[in-house]
C-alpha cells in the first residue's frame, strides 16, 4: 500500500509519498504501478474555496495511467443539499463516473471525528451552542475506512449503498454526550439557523436512515477516546489547510 499526502505523515505498513494533488508534486511516484486508487483527499475545511477539490481531482485523473479501479468517498446528500462543498463533491463524483476508469463511489454520513471537532468548537465558550432542530447520524471513521478497503479489494461497483452510523441523534443529545465525556459543564443554547442549507439539514437530506451500516455508536467512541481523564485529542489539525 502507498499513501500520498502533503505532510507525508508515516502510516503503519505503508510506503508514504509526500506530494500534493493541487500542484501535481509526487503524483507520478504515488501512482506508479497501482491497481487501485482510493481518493479520500480533501481540503474540506476551506469552505470558501470548494473548487480546490475539483482541481485536485482533475489533476489526479489526468495523471492516471492504465485502468486502475478508482474508489471515491463522498457524502450523503451531495445531490440534494445546495451547499458549496457538497456541490464540489458532486462535481467530483461525476468526474469519477465519466473518467472512463472502473469506479466505485461510497457516500457516508458525518464521521465521528468531524462531529467531535464541531462539538468541541461549539462548546469552547461559556455556553454550548447547538443548531436548533438538527440531527446527525455519526459514523465511526474506522468503520468507513474498513468499508473503503472492502470496496477497494472488490470489483468496481459504481454507486454503492450509502453508509450511515447506527443511530440518528439530535445534535443537542450528541452535545450532552460530548460534554459528559470531556467533563465540561455548559448551559445549552439552541440557535435557530436561517437559510435554505440549514432547512435542508433540518429536513434530514444528509441522513442515511435506511442504511445504518455502521455499528459503533458515537457515545461508545467518545468514552473510549476520552478515557477516565476526559481528554480528547482534537481529531483535525485546522492549521494545516
Ligand atoms: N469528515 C466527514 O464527516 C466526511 C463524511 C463523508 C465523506 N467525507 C469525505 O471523506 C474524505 C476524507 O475526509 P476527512 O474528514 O477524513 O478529511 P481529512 O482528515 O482532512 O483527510 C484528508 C486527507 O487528505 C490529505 N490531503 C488533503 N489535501 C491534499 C492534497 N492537495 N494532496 C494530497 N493529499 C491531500 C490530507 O493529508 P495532508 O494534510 O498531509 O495532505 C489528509 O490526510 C473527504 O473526501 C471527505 O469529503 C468526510
Amino acid at each position: 500500500m502507498r499513501v500520498l499526502s502533503r505532510r507525508g505523515t508515516p502510516v503503519e505498513d505503508a510506503e508514504v509519498v509526500r506530494g500534493d494533488l493541487e500542484t501535481g508534486e509526487g503524483l507520478a511516484a504515488a501512482l506508479d504501478g497501482v491497481d487501485v486508487i482510493v481518493h479520500a483527499a480533501s481540503s474540506g475545511t476551506d469552505l470558501r474555496r470548494p473548487d480546490r477539490d475539483v482541481g485536485a481531482a482533475r489533476r489526479l485523473l489526468d495523471a492516471v495511467g492504465g485502468e486502475p479501479h478508482l474508489v471515491y468517498i463522498s457524502i450523503v446528500g451531495v445531490d440534494t443539499i445546495s451547499y458549496g462543498y457538497y456541490r464540489a463533491k458532486l462535481t467530483v463524483e461525476r468526474m469519477v463516473e465519466d473518467s472512463g476508469l472502473p469506479w466505485t463511489t461510497l457516500r457516508t454520513t458525518q464521521f465521528h471525528d468531524l462531529v467531535i471537532m464541531l462539538l468541541s468548537v461549539l462548546s469552547k465558550g461559556p455556553v454550548a451552542i447547538v443548531p436548533r432542530g438538527f440531527e446527525l447520524q455519526p459514523v465511526d471513521t474506522g468503520e468507513v475506512a474498513g468499508r473503503l478497503v472492502e470496496l477497494a479489494l472488490g470489483e468496481p461497483a459504481g454507486r454503492v449503498p450509502d453508509m450511515g452510523g447506527p443511530r440518528v441523534e439530535r445534535v443537542e443529545d450528541l452535545m450532552r454526550a460530548y460534554l459528559t465525556a470531556v467533563r465540561r459543564r455548559r448551559p445549552l443554547v439552541r440557535l435557530p439557523i436561517p437559510g435554505k442549507v440549514a432547512a435542508d439539514f433540518r429536513s434530514g437530506l444528509h441522513l442515511a436512515r435506511g442504511n445504518a451500516l455502521g455499528t459503533r455508536t458515537f457515545t461508545d467512541d467518545l468514552l473510549d477516546r476520552a478515557g477516565p481523564g476526559g481528554t480528547i485529542t482534537p481529531p483535525y489539525d485546522l492549521r494545516r489547510r
